[in-house]
């Protein structure tokens, strides 16, 4: 019996279905399957601006001004390298640490190191959040490279944010198609309203707590394979089932198998859209184009065959994770780094919602309905 029917407050699992503030970042629209990023589409941001200037839309509201635009990126560039004591902090992590930990202990790092730590107003906000974005690459390209016992690659300044992330971490120059396809998943997975780490981001932010504090703990979040982690998820079961010759019949036995033992099928379903996610197509079409260049249809090919036996078998959507983790794997990430790609592109929503929060606070702090024992006492 729930606590409503014994009398007692309604219960919403998982602040399902819960309108917990307003927000003038993101909409999300699940009857029309559509996310807007401050007003705009996220189909028309992907198509046509940069990473660069999806970040500015998202802290200022505006898109930027040319002069803003190259100032964010003169700064952008000034912020790439990774500070030596963080470089040493990483460095002393195993080498097999888990991605998640490594991101997170950088952007924990990076704080204590912070010298405008403590000053939370909008503007010391903003240009810690420029800087967490200019250092996250190098980051994630140590971390990658670090498994492999490869150094690090000094970032180039005459790239432009998304090639230089490729650069960085692969050590060779990305050709146009791939640095595309990389730059629509991170204008995709930039923003998305209150999702699970976002909030966790505003909870923390409403104690008034400083931005690395909020960020790290939305790094936390963001870890679980119910929310960041299903990308990897995804390509571990496209390698399971293995591209080509007779890979639609694999993927319909495996299918079969998972559900037989009730397992989620990660990269599939959402807690908001039900009718499918609204980034899924944009995503879908620059894995096709990154496919298409390198010569890896059977990489679409089983795409396409899973995700027909799975609306076929469960009814169930695609989310974007789906189209991301087989793009993360073209464009030459290790599958343990593709959540730490996806901290990248996020900590520009993250830093939104930050300043968002304090700009009208209030604490966060919901209540509970009490199921343990009644009142007893110690006896004696
Ligand atoms: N695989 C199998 N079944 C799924 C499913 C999935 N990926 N997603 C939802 N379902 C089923 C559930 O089993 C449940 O069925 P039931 O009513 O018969 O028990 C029903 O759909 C509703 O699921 P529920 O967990 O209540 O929905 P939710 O809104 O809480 O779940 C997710 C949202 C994202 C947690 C869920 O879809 C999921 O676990 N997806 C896989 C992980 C993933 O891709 N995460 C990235 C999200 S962007």
């Amino acid at each position: 019996m729930s606590t409503r029917e014994q009398g007692g407050p309604e219960v919403r699992k998982g602040l399902a279905g819960v309108v917990a503030d307003t927000t003038a970042i993101s909409k999300v629209n699940p009857e029309t399957n559509s996310l807007l990023y401050r007003g705009y589409p996220v189909q028309e941001l992907a198509s046509s601006c940069s990473f660069e200037e999806v970040a500015w839309l998202l802290w200022h509201g505006e898109l930027p001004s040319p002069q803003e635009l190259a100032g964010l990126r003169e700064r952008e560039r000034a912020h790439r390298a990774l500070d030596a004591p963080v470089a040493r902090v990483l460095g002393e992590l195993p080498v097999d640490a888990h991605p998640m930990d490594v991101v997170r202990t950088a952007v924990s790092a990076l704080g204590a190191l912070a010298p405008d730590a403590a000053d939370s107003s909008p503007g010391a906000e903003l240009a810690k959040a420029e800087r967490l974005f200019a250092a996250l690459p190098a980051v994630v390209a140590l971390t990658q490279r670090r498994r492999h016992g490869l150094a690090a690659v000094a970032p180039r300044d005459d790239l432009g944010y998304a090639a230089n992330f490729l650069w960085q971490v692969l050590g060779e120059e990305p050709a146009p198609e791939v640095v595309r396809a990389f730059e629509v998943s991170l204008v995709l997975y930039a923003e998305h309203s209150f999702n699970a780490s976002t909030f966790t981001a505003r909870v923390v932010a409403s104690t008034l707590s400083d931005l690395h504090s909020s960020v790290t703990a939305a790094v936390g979040a963001l870890k679980g394979p119910l929310h960041g982690g299903a990308n990897e998820a995804v390509w571990d079961v496209f390698e399971r089932i293995g591209p080509g010759e007779g890979a639609g019949e694999r993927a319909r036995r495996w299918l079969a198998d998972a559900l037989a033992q009730h397992r989620r099928i990660m990269g599939f379903g959402h807690r908001v859209y039900r009718h499918g996610d609204s980034r899924v197509p944009t995503m879908r079409a620059a894995l096709g184009e990154l496919a298409a260049h390198l010569g890896r249809s059977d990489v679409l090919d089983l795409y396409d065959a899973l995700e027909a036996a799975v609306r076929e078998e469960k009814g169930i959507e695609p989310n974007l994770d789906f189209p991301a983790g087989p793009t993360y794997h073209l464009v030459g990430f290790d599958t343990p780094v593709f959540t730490p790609v996806f901290v990248a592109a996020r900590v520009t929503g993250w830093t939104a919602h930050v300043v968002e929060q304090r700009a009208a606070n209030s604490l966060i702090r919901p209540l509970s309905a009490y199921d343990g024992p009644a009142e007893r006492h110690l006896t004696g």
